[in-house]
């Protein structure tokens, strides 16, 4: 599609007012956009789009902006800012005006916040078969780093011998933004921290010390840990994961391909590019759907 104008493009901070337009848009958008690739669609219904982008245009470490023109929202973004590395998503156009200049507006200016606040590094997850995202994100100037593979199902290994996975307390929160620090330079103990107060956040102990932990087997949560069977004990330790599925960095064949022989199915593949500082991770990890 070809514009034949350049629209006026209004950005302005998000409101409680704007979320059921943008999580109805960001439904539509992401349903479109697989439905014609052949992917199913993120989101089961438009309530839980509309329910994630009322969590996130509520919550108070999180920047959302709102793309306007001619008076009419069409689109939203959003900036998590609740670690040193700020991750950007969803960025959603109404999918009947896409390729009009509105998505690249509400990524400048994320990412003008994100350095006014000074933070070093930007990341994101992006749908690895969407030409257009990956452009317009790697003309901003974000580097691919991983081919990810989102995969979903339940493990037939059902523990890992040797480790012990169980729900994560606050008494755990230092000893693993001490292991995020060694794996990948910084901490997400404000992500970790509300992730324990949902219950949804898991540890692993293997020799008696913690060598994983989860904030949730989800496609909104991330993992990180010293080996793969620390994060083989905690992908193994659940029945389902929430959302379309975890995140899995393809190039970690190792991992990859005991998800495989263990049943898991590959749904999609996405990609997690960055901007500024990135550090190659020392150890295993899954990234959340934000980074
Ligand atoms: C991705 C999305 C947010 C982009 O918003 P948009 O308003 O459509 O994008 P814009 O018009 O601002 O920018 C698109 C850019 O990509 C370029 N582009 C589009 N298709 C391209 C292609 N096949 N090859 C190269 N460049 C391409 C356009 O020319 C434009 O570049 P320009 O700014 O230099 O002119 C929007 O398309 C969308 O909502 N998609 C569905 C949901 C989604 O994928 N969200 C992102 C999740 S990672």
């Amino acid at each position: 599609m070809t514009p034949t104008t350049t629209p006026d493009i209004l950005i302005r901070r998000a409101t409680p007012q704007d979320v059921p337009v943008c999580g109805q848009i960001c439904y539509n958008a992401f349903c479109t956009l697989n439905a014609a690739h052949g992917f199913p669609c993120d989101f089961p219904a438009p309530e839980v789009a509309i329910g994630i982008i009322s969590m996130l245009f509520s919550a108070p470490d999180f920047y959302c902006v709102v793309a306007e023109i001619e008076g009419r929202i069409v689109g939203s973004n959003c900036l998590d800012e609740r670690s040193a590395i700020h991750g950007v998503g969803p960025i959603t156009i109404d999918p009947t005006l896409q390729n009009r200049g509105a998505g690249r507006k509400l990524m400048e200016a994320v990412i003008d916040r994100s350095h006014e606040d000074g933070a070093p590094g930007i990341r994101l997850v992006q749908a690895a078969f969407h030409n257009r995202s990956l452009s317009l994100y790697t003309s901003l100037g974000f580097d691919i780093r991983e081919p990810l593979s989102c995969m979903q199902g339940r493990t037939t290994e059902r523990a890992i011998p040797g480790c012990e996975v169980r729900p994560a307390n606050p008494a755990d929160l230092d000893a693993c933004n001490a292991l995020s620090h060694r794996v990948h330079g910084f901490d997400r103990g404000v992500e970790l921290a509300e992730a324990m107060h949902h219950g949804t956040a898991r540890v692993v102990e293997r020799g008696g010390r913690i060598t994983g932990y989860t904030t949730n087997l989800a496609f909104f949560g991330h993992s990180t840990a010293e080996s793969n069977v620390d994060l083989q004990a905690l992908i193994a330790s659940v029945e389902s994961f929430e959302g379309p599925g975890i995140l899995v960095p393809s190039r970690n064949n190792t991992l990859f391909r005991w998800c495989l022989a263990n049943g898991l199915r590959v749904v999609q593949p996405m990609t997690l590019m960055s901007k500024g500082l990135y550090n190659d991770p020392s150890g295993a990890w899954l990234p959340s759907v934000l980074f």
